[in-house]
């Protein structure tokens, strides 16, 4: 079995490609953009990930949510214990992003082994990959899929910020380029639209395997959405103490809680990311991009958010 390694193949640099920020470009495989780097992760996944019927897949767009979602999965399975856990591990190392940590070159040469024979040792994989790109894998498995997402103006300005907090972006940007891209789809695993549209009508076709969940969903009602979480995991809560337990989960994974971990503090870079893990952890509110984005930008993204979400049906 070929795994893929090599970033300078020949076949990436045929594929249609654009430059996103400053000078790095993104490359359009399966009608999505990614960057150079990730590709033979995203490819080996593609190829050679083989879920279990009872794996769960959580999946999203970047910077949607998706640290906090992995500290609330791994709670919900992890009853009683977890705290320690997520004291001592970031969440991206507890739950594994599959394209970089699992599939990614460096994993695939390391002694860590290929991709191919790791499985996290929760049964929950992360990836940020689009839908389309593992229909098959998922429909054919049979296992169930956590997509969260996010409304489109904070997911950007979060996005803008973690570019940001990388030495190999921070002097070239210019917000004002990343929304006509982020409008245009032209974004790391972009567009986020589709990628949202993709995950939501497979959430309505088959709700019993794909639970679509929104940050803005989980910041109004915690309770609420891990307790849907567990009942789509078929994960009661043990004991009498239903409430206590989900409460204790809430404490635990909180915006406050999570950033004072040491292991989330962390100013060590991520190697197979090249930032600090603390880059995970900004300022987890709800409608920040006001704080950023001036009338005309969002007028920009409003009117891209009605013609691709609301003309679809999906309101956000
Ligand atoms: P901001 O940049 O708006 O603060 P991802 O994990 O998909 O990369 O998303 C990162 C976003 O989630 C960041 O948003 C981050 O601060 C926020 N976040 C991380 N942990 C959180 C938590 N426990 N509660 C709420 N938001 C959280």
């Amino acid at each position: 079995m070929e795994i893929l390694k090599d970033v300078a193949s020949d076949e990436y640099s045929r594929l249609p490609k654009q430059f996103w920020w400053g000078s790095d470009c993104l490359y359009e495989w399966r009608g999505f953009w990614f960057r150079l780097p990730h590709l033979p992760g995203i490819r080996n996944v593609a190829e050679h990930f083989d879920p279990a019927p009872g794996d769960v897949v959580l999946a999203s767009f970047p910077k949607t949510g998706t640290t906090w979602m992995k500290a609330l999965l791994y709670s919900i399975i992890h009853q009683g214990d977890f705290s320690c856990s997520l004291r001592d591990k970031h969440p991206h190392e507890l739950i594994h992003v599959m394209e970089l940590q699992d599939f990614g070159p460096s994993a695939v040469s390391s002694s860590r082994g290929s991709g191919t024979e790791r499985h996290t040792s929760t049964g929950i994989h992360h990836t940020h990959i689009p839908f389309s790109i593992l229909a098959d894998k998922y429909r054919t498995s049979e296992c169930r899929i956590i997509y969260v997402t996010r409304n489109p103006k904070d997911t950007l300005i979060s996005l803008w910020h973690f570019a940001c907090a990388s030495d190999t972006f921070a002097s070239s940007a210019s917000l004002q380029d990343l929304v006509e891209k982020f409008c245009s789809g032209v974004v790391p695993y972009g567009s986020y639209y589709n990628h949202v549209l993709e995950h939501w009508k497979e959430s309505l076709e088959r709700p019993d395997k794909v639970l679509f969940v929104s940050y803005e969903e989980l910041k109004a009602d915690q309770k609420k959405q891990i307790k849907r979480i567990a009942k789509f995991l078929s994960q009661p809560f043990h004991g009498n103490d239903e409430d206590g337990v989900v409460e204790e989960i809430v404490r635990s994974c909180s915006f406050k809680s999570m950033s004072e971990y040491e292991a989330n503090k962390s100013r060590e870079e991520a190697e197979w990311l090249g930032l600090p893990y603390n880059a995970f952890f900004r300022k987890g509110e709800v409608g920040d991009h006001k704080n950023y984005l001036n009338e005309e930008m969002i007028e920009k993204i409003n009117r891209k958010t009605v013609k691709k979400f609301h003309d679809a049906g999906f309101m956000y």
